[in-house]
């Protein structure tokens, strides 16, 4: 009995059904993502063993999962794999026959499981797959001790958002199923595991004693992209009563310094969103190569090192992770269609967070540099490309490639706008908890969103008719309004950016440390981002404003990234092994694909970055290596560009 045909016949009647109605991407049941179906069957619970293994970089691991049938009759269950290698199958400890159908680019290969026997509807059963992942599993980076701080141990990190679980665990990989988890992870004894979850003790594993085995717990339901499990030579230091912060030694103090604000933003924000759910609040510092700033991991944000600046200006990151426990963790988006619902307000609560600690100015500051950050974003895509609508069709899209700013700052601006139109900061904020009360432990899509703001503002309905929705959602491009934001901390960014703008060779020498003495790195950065939305600098400008401002000597990655960018486009060929560096040594995708590409673009370096990147690939992390092969034109597997 194989389900194959039933799968075909019922994608392709869903699909001509909704290429006839000119509907796709907006009555989908499905996520464009995956292969596991969500309307026929549910996971309810995982229950994880894993065996981490340095010397061949595999995790070898057992499954668990608490299956509960949506319909009568149901026998053939589809997960999401990525490059694992399936060993066996039991259902309620019934060997069973398995199925894996053909390879897709990026959605992996489904697994097919035949029930040994039918289950009506509500009935759950348990599916247990034993499996290894491969050496190149997208989610993994295995370090060696050379690319840690230490360089005596080896590193594990995953990053499982949006896609890449299934390369790790095989599972319904799709954020439109919530589930709780329980994990043991069994690693050397000179290391520590840690995951998105709780903290359930540790003993000594009864079949290896050279190995620990460490016990997890995620009581509250979550979508599997959440999952995430590091092992390394890790340390902990209390920040709050409810936070540690995680590092290498090396770091970690400088980490508890840096983070010392982490409670002050949790009560902020549990006073604007609600209780916090998720119990413990951690931070971890991973090694450079983390490809984000952040990634919102339940009970155990993963942070990258760039932060550690001892900069203020950096602590937007944690501000913007905290929010993801209520908009993204708490109530999530239900394909990555609708990623805009967890980035966009997040993005809202994480100013909503600024503008308690900093003032309403600042919040204002802020949303003027993302709107900025949209405006770089819809350039690079191309003012016409679908990936810049609000809500865009991901159908045969991979979502690495679709990731931008739009998401989060098409969305904040759509937020601002209708906070403008309903009331103000307080009134709007109303909504907001009140969005996240109605649909927490749910997933939901743009049109909840909508009908609950319609629903929560019926008094209000013939403001909300005026939108134009259209535009907004599903129209590429800038927003159709432009909100007006205050700019008394911009002006001083203007006005300087202006004097270099309009400066001749002659007026050079009226600049001075001085200029930038009163400015804040938050304001620097700006200074520096108005900069890169003009024409190239002339090469004798950049080189006075290394003279008199010496941002060659700045630590904080938001200046320095802008910095080095604005060289190299000016053409300052001492820049370019500067920029190569910065965008080697660290990781975060956010600096490094942009260092690349702008290195590339200077004719001169071309081969140069192309090379630099090939010499570094294989230490990479890999979705970044992948990315940044694309962005210069390199083939996966070649040593050269073709
Ligand atoms: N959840 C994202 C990171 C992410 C998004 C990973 C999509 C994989 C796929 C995280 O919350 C994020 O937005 N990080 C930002 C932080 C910034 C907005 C403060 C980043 O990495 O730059
Ligand atoms: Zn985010």
């Amino acid at each position: 009995m194989s389900c194959c045909p039933l799968r075909w016949i019922s994608s392709c009647v869903s699909g001509c059904l909704l290429s006839v109605l000119g509907l796709s991407g907006r009555i989908k049941m499905s996520d464009p993502c995956s292969f596991a179906s969500f309307s026929t069957c549910l996971t309810k619970h995982l229950n994880l063993l894993l065996h981490v293994y340095f010397n061949r970089h595999v995790i070898r691991g057992k499954v668990q999962l608490t299956v509960e049938a949506l319909e009568d009759r149901f026998s053939v269950l589809t997960l999401d794999t990525r490059d694992l290698n399936i060993t066996s199958v039991s259902v309620n400890q019934q060997p069973t026959r398995f199925t894996l159908g053909s390879k897709h680019s990026f959605k992996g290969t489904p697994l097919d499981i035949t029930l040994p026997f039918d289950l009506s509807r509500g009935q759950q059963v348990i599916v247990e797959v034993a499996y290894e992942t491969s050496q190149s599993a997208s989610a993994l980076q295995w370090l060696t001790p050379e690319q840690t701080a230490g360089k005596k141990q080896a590193y594990l990190f995953s990053q499982c958002q949006a896609h890449h679980c299934r390369s790790m665990v095989p599972c319904q990989d799709t954020p439109s199923i919530k589930h709780t988890y329980y994990a043991q992870v069994s690693v050397p004894k000179d290391l520590v595991a840690v995951m998105s979850a709780v903290r359930d003790g540790q003993e000594v594993d009864p079949q290896d004693s050279s190995r620990i085995i460490y016990r997890f717990r995620q009581p509250v339901a979550m979508p599997s992209y959440l999952i995430a499990i590091v092992v390394g030579a890790l340390e902990s230091r209390e920040i709050g009563p409810r936070s540690r912060v995680w590092s290498e030694k090396e770091f970690v103090d400088k980490a508890a310094i840096e983070f010392s604000e982490t409670e002050t933003m949790l009560k902020t924000a549990e006073d604007l969103a609600g209780p916090y759910v998720w119990g413990q609040y951690d931070i971890l510092v991973l090694p450079p190569s983390f490809p984000y700033g952040g990634m919102e991991n339940p009970c155990l944000t993963f942070a990258t090192p760039t932060v550690l600046a001892g900069d203020k200006s950096l602590s937007g990151v944690i501000a913007h992770e905290i929010s993801h426990s209520w908009t993204g963790n708490l109530v999530t988006n239900r394909t990555w269609e609708h990623f805009w619902l967890n980035e966009g307000h997040t993005v809202y609560l994480e100013r909503m967070i600024g503008r308690c600690m900093e003032g309403e100015q600042f919040r204002q500051f802020k949303a003027m540099g993302g709107w900025k950050d949209l405006q770089d974003s819809v350039n690079t895509f191309g003012a016409d490309n679908p990936l810049t609508n609000l809500v865009p069709s991901l159908q045969d899209v991979d979502p690495d490639d679709a990731f931008s700013s739009v998401p989060y700052e098409k969305g904040f601006a759509l937020l601002y706008h209708l906070e403008e139109l309903l009331g103000g900061p307080e009134v709007f904020m109303g909504f907001v908890k009140s969005y996240i009360q109605r649909f927490a432990y749910s997933s939901v899509t743009t049109d909840d969103w909508k009908n609950y703001l319609f629903t929560y503002f019926k008094d209000k309905v013939d403001i909300l008719n005026k939108v134009d929705w259209n535009a907004w959602m599903f129209t590429p491009g800038m927003p159709p309004v432009k909100p007006k934001y205050d700019a008394t901390l911009a002006d001083a960014c203007i006005a300087l950016s202006q004097r270099w703008i309009k400066a001749k060779d002659q007026d050079l020498n009226g600049f001075g440390e001085s200029d930038v003495k009163t400015l804040s790195s938050h304001q620097l950065i700006e200074f520096l981002s108005l900069l890169l939305q003009e024409e190239p600098l002339p090469l004798t400008h950049v080189k006075k404003m290394q003279e008199v401002y010496n941002l060659n000597a700045s630590t904080n990655s938001e200046i320095r990234f802008r910095w080095l960018r604005l060289c190299v486009r000016s053409k300052w060929e001492e820049a370019v092994p500067l920029a190569l560096k910065m965008a080697t040594e660290q990781g975060r995708m956010k600096f490094t694909r942009p260092l690349f590409r702008e290195v590339f673009t200077f004719e001169k370096y071309r081969e140069e970055a192309v090379r630099v990147f090939v010499a570094h690939r294989a230490a990479m992390h890999p979705v970044t290596s992948g990315l940044v092969g694309k962005d210069l034109k390199v083939d996966a597997s070649s040593t050269a560009r073709h």
